[in-house]
């Protein structure tokens, strides 16, 4: 029996889940909304003019087309209890409840939950004032980041340097509100060192499947400088998470995970996704996020061997058999085509060519975000505009066929990284 399949979201992230949908032996109709001009291209999917934040409309959507599952792409509308009110209408959907993405949507609710579980993390504290915080800060001898606690679209981390930019960072959240209500509270935390990788999990609450660790690229430019964005790329497997490392973050961080969110009454189903920092202490949790990443997505779901719509239902409805989440051999990679700008403010509308040339290459597959059709013709209506994956049996050639696609599209003031997947490459033979 198929089952039909509304995708939320407009991204790279929900059109590369929607590609794969909808080429899986389970699946019937692949709806996305809102989507984009990849979907709009794509005959297999069906574009649905509904915004992601639109809970009422998303709902009605689901209900009027009797989907059989909902895929939650980002995190607003799971904070909103989307999840929440699918149960409500006996819609499975992929994506917790708003209980359970706290983990994401509050970063003192996500600390406090790691203390009582015992999952390793940076020491911190959690303030809605600012003179007691002040007082914490003189009284602590390492170096501090500051976090707005709510949701800020990945944007509301500040790395200071000394003392006197950290009580500037501090101000900039509990008293300017740079980030609006989501600086209601302040996450004060021990800056650690190390690099990251990403650890993701299938999960229906109880079983779960562990995903190749990957390795997302924040800043803006290349030789990781420049300010934070959402993401310019990313690679999997990333070799510096060792399988002795990843099982440790299984046993220290996924599995207490799940079982303290269970035996808080806020069963998780859907993806959980542990942004780790490998210290010389050990693996420390730097962030929850309740769904998928973007633009770890791009790199995962192709290497991906199991059937995504059947893997999804059954973390939708408490079925999961972890031994049907199976992987491919070799590496993926993806690099991501910005606009001018980015991630400060730039123009759209701009028209793109060469993305079939790079879709017909061999191992490359092409996905889009900040894009739409004008008049018969794509344009650009984003920030990060496409982002290109390639898949080899190793690293070195996913990263060239990633690059052997980018370098075929175009459009003005396109700009992307050359250097994707550079840490990983000098531990390559
Ligand atoms: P987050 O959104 O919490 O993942 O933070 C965004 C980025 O800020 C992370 O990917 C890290 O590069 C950095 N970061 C967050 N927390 C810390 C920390 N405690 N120490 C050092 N860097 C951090
Ligand atoms: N790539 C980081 C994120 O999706 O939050």
């Amino acid at each position: 029996m198929s089952t039909d399949i509304l995708v939320v979201g407009g991204g790279g992230r929900e059109h590369t889940l929607a590609w794969r949908l909808a080429r899986s032996p389970s699946a019937g109709r692949v709806f996305v909304a809102p989507g984009n001009g990849g979907v709009d291209a794509d005959p297999r999917l069906e574009r649905l003019d509904v915004r992601d934040v639109d809970i009422d409309g998303i709902l009605h959507a689901a209900v009027d087309l009797q989907v059989g599952l909902v895929v939650v792409g980002p995190e607003a509308p799971l904070a909103e209890g989307l999840a929440d009110r699918l149960a409500g209408v006996g819609i499975p959907c992929f994506g917790p409840t708003s209980a359970g993405a706290r983990l994401e949507a509050s970063k003192h609710f996500a600390k406090g939950f790691m203390d009582r579980h015992g999952i390793p993390t940076a020491r911190w504290a959690a303030f809605s004032a600012l003179e007691p915080a002040l007082a914490w800060l003189d009284a602590v001898d390492f170096p501090v980041v500051v976090k707005a606690s709510g949701l800020a679209a990945g944007k509301g981390v500040l790395i200071p340097d000394g003392p006197e930019e950290t009580r500037a960072a501090l101000r900039r959240v509990l008293v300017d509100r740079d980030f609006g209500d989501a600086g209601d509270e302040v996450v004060l935390e021990e800056r650690l060192t190390g690099p990251e990788v990403s650890v993701l999990a299938f999960t229906d609450g109880q079983r779960y499947a562990m995903m190749p660790p990957a390795q997302d690229h924040k800043r803006a430019l290349e030789g990781d400088l420049g300010p934070n964005t959402g993401g310019m790329g990313a690679y999997a497997p990333a070799p510096v998470a060792t399988p002795a490392l990843l099982r440790q973050i299984e046993a220290e961080v996924i599995a207490p995970t799940l079982r303290g969110l269970a035996a808080e009454g806020a069963p998780y189903r859907g993806v959980l996704y542990a942004g780790v920092m490998l210290t010389p202490d050990g693996p420390r949790v730097l962030e929850f996020n309740c769904r998928f990443g973007d633009p770890e997505t791009q790199a995962l779901v192709p290497l991906l061997d199991g059937d995504l719509a059947e893997i999804m239902l059954a973390c939708a409805t408490g079925a999961l058999d972890p031994a049907r989440v199976t992987w491919r051999e070799g590496s993926a990679a993806t690099v991501v085509l910005a606009s001018q700008g980015y991630p400060g403010p730039y123009r759209k509308g701009f028209p793109i060519t060469g993305v079939n040339q790079a879709d017909a290459l061999d191992g490359v597959e092409v996905f889009q975000a900040g894009t739409r059709f004008e008049g018969g013709q794509l344009v650009t209506s984003g920030g990060r505009v496409l982002a290109v994956t390639g898949r080899g049996a190793t690293l070195r050639e996913a990263l060239q066929r990633a690059y052997a696609g980018a370098r075929c599209i175009d459009f003005e003031g396109r700009t992307f990284r050359r250097d994707i997947g550079w840490r990983a490459l000098t531990q390559e033979p």
